[in-house]
């Protein structure tokens, strides 16, 4: 077992990633996976806690996934890619979190009060309420010292840290509790200028995306609307565009600052600048998707392996965990 701290992130397997997920944690987990010990679980059953009877692309989302993963520079030598619900040792660790856990304090959290109100759930079930709880688990059973996630997860992270800080005082202390790592752009804007680029909001260019239709993505997004004619001075302040220019170009951006407030570059140009930069950043990421996705049966192996190990190790601390509960009955002095 190698003796660097560990990194644990994921993902519901909900379709292909997009740029707010690179930007977000996805690049953070891309450079750390050399630094760190890098576990990465596809939480399908976190996906079922929303969608459990109308899920049919499970099977087809997992796969997605991966090779998103793979085509971002996840290199399946060094970091363990997994399946949640193979790892049944989950759902035992979330049950024994569970028996500590305030439903109030559940109820509170603003991530689950958001999703809630955006799938309309008037009564939420008990595995949905309870789903910080079971990525609690998923942290803890690993050890992990690093969770890179988007600002979304910020909430499920006090959690998960309360959970473990409660576990080890309670019984013994034998979890880690986990730092949090946002990456530099927490939140990215839509195409549409939208708060946040969301598949489900229908304004995200995916890592996926051809050149084509990454081109006409730009072409249709949301710029100064004062911006009539070519050399009308222009507002950045307001433009989608340049929101991006200032994530994905940030070398170019003072340039083309001043000349779009001069009115001395177009939309049109400045929108070609953006693509050339984007698709310098997608095209070795289509080259990787190509090459694994041209042996799926190697991306199969790849999951198939990752799970057997990241399984191995949850059963070790799952042997902690019942010694530390004194759950561990046939393995103890008895009086009787
Ligand atoms: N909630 C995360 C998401 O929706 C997925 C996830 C499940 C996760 N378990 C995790 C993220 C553990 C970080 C750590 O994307």
């Amino acid at each position: 077992m190698s003796d660097k701290k560990r990194i644990l992130t994921g993902d519901r397997p909900t379709g292909n990633l997009h740029l707010g997920h690179y930007v977000g944690s996805l690049a953070n987990r891309v450079k750390l996976q050399k630094e760190y010990d890098s576990f990465i679980i596809i939480a399908d059953v976190q996906a079922l806690t929303t969608h459990w009877e109308k899920e049919e692309n499970l099977t087809e989302n997992i796969y997605t996934i991966t090779l998103d993963y793979l085509a971002a520079g996840i290199d399946p030598e060094i970091s363990t890619i997994f399946i949640q619900s193979m790892i049944p040792e989950l759902c035992e660790l979330t049950m024994y979190f569970s028996l500590f856990t305030s439903v109030n304090v559940l109820r509170h959290n603003p991530t689950i009060k958001s999703e809630a109100a955006q799938h309309g759930f008037k009564d939420m079930t008990y595995g949905f309420l309870g789903y910080p709880v079971s990525q609690t688990a998923d942290i803890a059973i690993f050890k992990a010292h690093l969770v890179p996630v988007g600002e979304d997860q910020v909430p499920h992270m006090e959690l998960a840290r309360r959970i473990v800080r409660r576990f080890n005082d309670l019984y013994k202390p034998v979890l880690i509790e986990p730092d949090t790592l946002v990456g530099d752009v927490p939140r990215l804007v839509g195409l549409d200028g939208k708060a946040k680029m969301s598949k489900s909001l229908n304004n995200a260019i995916f890592l996926a995306d051809s050149p084509e239709t990454l081109k006409t993505k730009i072409r249709s997004a949301v710029t100064d609307p004062a911006r009539i004619r070519k050399d009308d001075p222009g507002h950045p302040e307001v433009c989608t565009i340049f929101e991006y220019h200032k994530v994905f170009n940030q070398d170019q951006v003072p340039e083309i600052e001043v000349h779009c407030r001069q009115g001395s570059i177009g939309c049109v140009d400045c929108k070609n600048k953006l693509f050339t930069r984007l698709n310098d950043l997608l095209e070795p990421m289509r080259e990787r998707r190509n090459k694994f996705a041209g042996n799926m049966a190697l991306v199969k192996e790849i999951l198939f392996d990752g799970t057997s190990k990241a399984r191995a190790v949850a059963q070790d601390t799952m042997y902690e965990v019942r010694e530390a509960m004194e759950i561990n009955y046939l393995n103890r002095p008895f009086k009787y």
